[in-house]
């Protein structure tokens, strides 16, 4: 591995303690105005510098990003279906590596889905992604979609991430599941986790933060469940201590409630 691409992985995976916190904003790819993110900049903007790295597409990141911030950027490359259209799995590669470059993206990210219809057309995207990004020394984190027909079971993302990694992505990300572990067993590379719809309690998603990292995941890249929830930055910070401090979820949920009350407090001042 180069010297870039060594250093732009160090961006996405910190070597300090081999974890990572992505904020995941780039749901309006295919899913338009949603909940919670219906005006970018305003979500994005009290979660970033609680971020490690801001998961975004090039015209969220153009617009609603100021162009000062020293978060790395994790360029979301694939789409081209929307939530109404045909087929999700229908995606290709939506961006040209020059202009994630000319963007100073870090990591280019791609959705890959094993499994559907467009699979093959989706895996092919990968493999020139990852020769692209081979030759600037940008890593590719290849996101395991999963289509409506597909259980979120070890059995499939262990496949799913492990095609990821033999087609040379250099980070995968995934759900989590149950026997996890074997998924982790399975691929050589990082996994982080998604965190999917919004749970209903937010221990629910700390508990699954928590048991993901327990079983191997290398940090997690998540989007719905931090900022739909009552306090993004609480919720943020509680998943930091999680993912960097090993905390346990009792701790985070801790730190959650400090926060939750220290921000009531000052809106009441
Ligand atoms: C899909 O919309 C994107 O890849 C999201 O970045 C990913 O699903 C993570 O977001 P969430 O935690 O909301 O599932």
């Amino acid at each position: 591995m180069d010297w870039g691409m060594k250093n732009r992985t160090s961006k996405v995976i910190r070597p300090r303690d081999g974890r990572c916190v992505m904020l995941a904003v780039d749901h309006g790819y295919f899913l338009g105005p949603t909940e919670g993110l219906e005006v970018p900049s305003k979500t994005i903007r009290p979660l970033l510098s609680y971020a490690d790295s801001l998961m975004v597409t090039r015209g969220v990141l153009r617009t609603s990003v100021n162009p000062s911030t020293d978060v790395p950027i994790v360029l979301r490359v694939s789409g081209g279906s929307s939530i109404v259209g045909e087929d999700l799995s229908n995606e290709i590669i939506t961006n040209s590596v020059e202009d994630a470059i000319r963007l100073n993206a870090i990591c280019l990210a791609l959705s890959i889905f094993v499994g559907s219809k467009y699979e093959h057309q989706t895996l092919s995207s990968l493999a020139k992604l990852v020769d692209e990004g081979e030759k600037y020394g940008i890593p590719i984190l290849a996101v395991t979609a999963v289509g409506k027909e597909m259980s979120r079971d070890a059995r499939y993302l262990s496949l799913a991430c492990r095609v990821a990694a033999e087609l040379g992505a250099h980070v995968v990300k995934t759900y989590y599941c149950e026997n996890f572990e074997k998924v982790v067993e399975g691929c050589p590379l990082p996994i982080i986790i998604a965190g999917g719809k919004k749970l209903s309690k937010e221990s629910d998603v700390l508990e699954l933060a928590y048991n993901a990292i327990r079983k191997g995941a290398s940090g997690v890249d998540m989007g719905r469940n931090i900022w739909q929830s009552d306090c993004p930055v609480a919720m943020i910070k509680a998943l930091r201590a999680i993912v960097h401090k090993d905390s346990d979820v009792k701790e985070a949920h801790d730190i959650l409630l400090k926060e939750k009350n220290r921000e009531s407090n000052s809106i009441k001042l």
